[in-house]
């Protein structure tokens, strides 16, 4: 089962504030892109870089990972708040949500979005399933800063957004949450049983 949610448990987790990262991929039918903030640096040897994402299964960009095994992280800068709602917010599953995006194509072919603050284009080494998540350890083969700006963290996000857009944001995560507690309750059933 999942804790019920106190107020001192969200008031520890807001602490962490994550950064906002932009990933997309591309596979042979198509390409698109979400926002996460499931991602961690996952290695401390400089020229062996690795990093963490964690992208959810009900996802059209986890399918094009999933097929491809290659995509690109990017950190957005606090101007770059509509990136948000575009990749954010809704399915790319039928609209290609990298149409109004400026791309390139680096080293393994995943979309670079070329106006980020940085971007790492990386390639799929080993993947872990959680219930709700593919948790992939990706390598990072190219990584570029493009501009010295502060990258957007998630509370950035809400002091920022205006009052519509925040209500999009928050029936969006809160569709994305009901679908994720229940994979993670029945992840839990089937690995640990006895809790
Ligand atoms: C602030 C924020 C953080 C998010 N973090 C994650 C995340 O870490 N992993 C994930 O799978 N989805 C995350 N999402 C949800 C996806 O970005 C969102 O559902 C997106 O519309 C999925 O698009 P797609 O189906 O085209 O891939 C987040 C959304 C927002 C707004």
């Amino acid at each position: 089962m999942c804790q019920n949610k106190t107020e001192q448990l969200e008031e520890a987790l807001q602490l962490l504030d994550p950064v906002l990262l932009a990933v997309t991929s591309r596979d042979e039918n198509g390409r698109g892109g979400l926002i996460a903030t499931f991602v961690s640096n996952a290695s401390i040897v400089p020229d062996c870089p690795r990093l963490m994402v964690g992208i959810a299964h009900q996802h059209h960009t986890w399918a094009l990972i999933e097929n491809s095994n290659r995509c690109a992280l990017h950190l957005l800068g606090r101007k770059q708040l509509e990136w948000v709602w575009k990749l954010g917010t809704s399915s790319g599953r039928q609209t290609d949500k990298l149409a109004d995006f400026n791309t390139a194509k680096w080293v393994t072919g995943a979309p670079i979005l070329t106006e980020a603050i940085a971007a790492f284009d990386c390639k799929v080494e080993a993947r872990f399933e959680t219930g709700d998540r593919t948790v992939y350890l990706l390598e990072v083969l190219e990584a570029r800063k493009m501009k010295s700006e502060p990258a957007m963290k998630f509370s950035d996000l809400w002091k920022i957004a205006n009052q519509k857009q925040r209500s999009l944001m928050k029936t969006s995560l809160e569709a994305d949450q009901q679908i994720d507690r229940t994979a993670i309750q029945q992840w839990r059933e089937q690995h640990l049983p006895n809790g």
